[in-house]
């Protein structure tokens, strides 16, 4: 794991999208994988005006189950309000798992067509406040494909901030699984500020825990973290 700790939320998005730019200018057809959230809209920001999407291929970690695509809160509105409509991309180029219909059909069918596009090259990670990876909570099996997961009430509570109310969230996601993550070539995990200081320092210096999601990381060979100072509060080695 390789590690960077950047002065603030706007250090630590300026880092992020330079290592995403750096990775689309080497190879201009990447198979990006992509993540939501408030940590990642900051890079995206700066994506939208700097970086060249025209071949770029891109795969979602997550969406929601029971509020349909074009919900305000679904992963799908997000993707197009923060990115895609601002840059080039080529629509037929953007996956985001569907929780429309069979979903156990989608989630093999969505394996698949990453499968078919080579793998993911670079898969953008956020950080729960519990350690999830995507929507994999803590307890979800480090081999897992893409799949309908329950969210946690830590997770619900963390997400609730975004609607009305608690009841309205929704309980459940699709989501790819930490083996479907764990195949990608490189991963960039970005986290900000004190919420997340101990789910990094339990992915970076805790054990390899079946309940700490984002500590099987430890085992992936190219894996970069880019965080803020608070979120890096409680790390005994920086
Ligand atoms: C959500 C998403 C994750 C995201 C995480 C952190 O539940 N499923 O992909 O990384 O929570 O979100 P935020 O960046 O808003 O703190």
């Amino acid at each position: 794991m390789k590690l960077f700790i950047m002065k603030n939320y706007d250090e630590m998005s300026r880092k992020a999208s330079d290592i995403i730019k750096e990775y689309i200018n080497t190879k201009p057809n990447l198979v990006l994988g992509l993540a939501t959230g408030s940590t990642p809209e900051g890079t995206y920001e700066i994506l939208k005006k700097e970086a060249n999407f025209k071949e770029v291929i891109t795969f979602n970690l997550d969406e929601y189950i029971g509020i349909s695509e074009n919900h305000p809160l679904s992963y799908h509105f997000y993707m197009y309000k923060n990115l895609f409509n601002h840059v080039d991309i080529n629509k037929k180029n953007i996956h985001i798992p569907s929780s429309k219909g069979d979903i156990e059909k989608n989630s093999k069918d969505y394996d698949f067509s990453i499968y078919k596009k080579g793998g993911i090259d670079l898969q953008l990670l956020g950080l729960g406040e519990n350690a999830h990876i995507g929507f994999n909570e803590p307890g979800s099996p480090e081999d897992g494909s893409t799949g309908s997961v329950q969210l946690t009430n830590s997770t619900i509570n963390a997400n609730s901030r975004f609607f009305e109310s608690k009841s309205q969230v929704p309980t459940k996601a699709i989501s790819m699984g930490i083996g479907t993550i764990m195949k990608a070539k490189s991963i960039l995990l970005i986290a900000s500020g004190l919420k997340k200081a101990q789910a990094v320092k339990n992915m970076i210096e805790g054990n390899i825990d079946i309940n700490v999601p984002a500590s099987f990381l430890q085992k992936h060979s190219n894996v970069n973290i880019v965080i803020d100072e608070d979120a890096a509060s409680f790390l005994k080695k920086k």
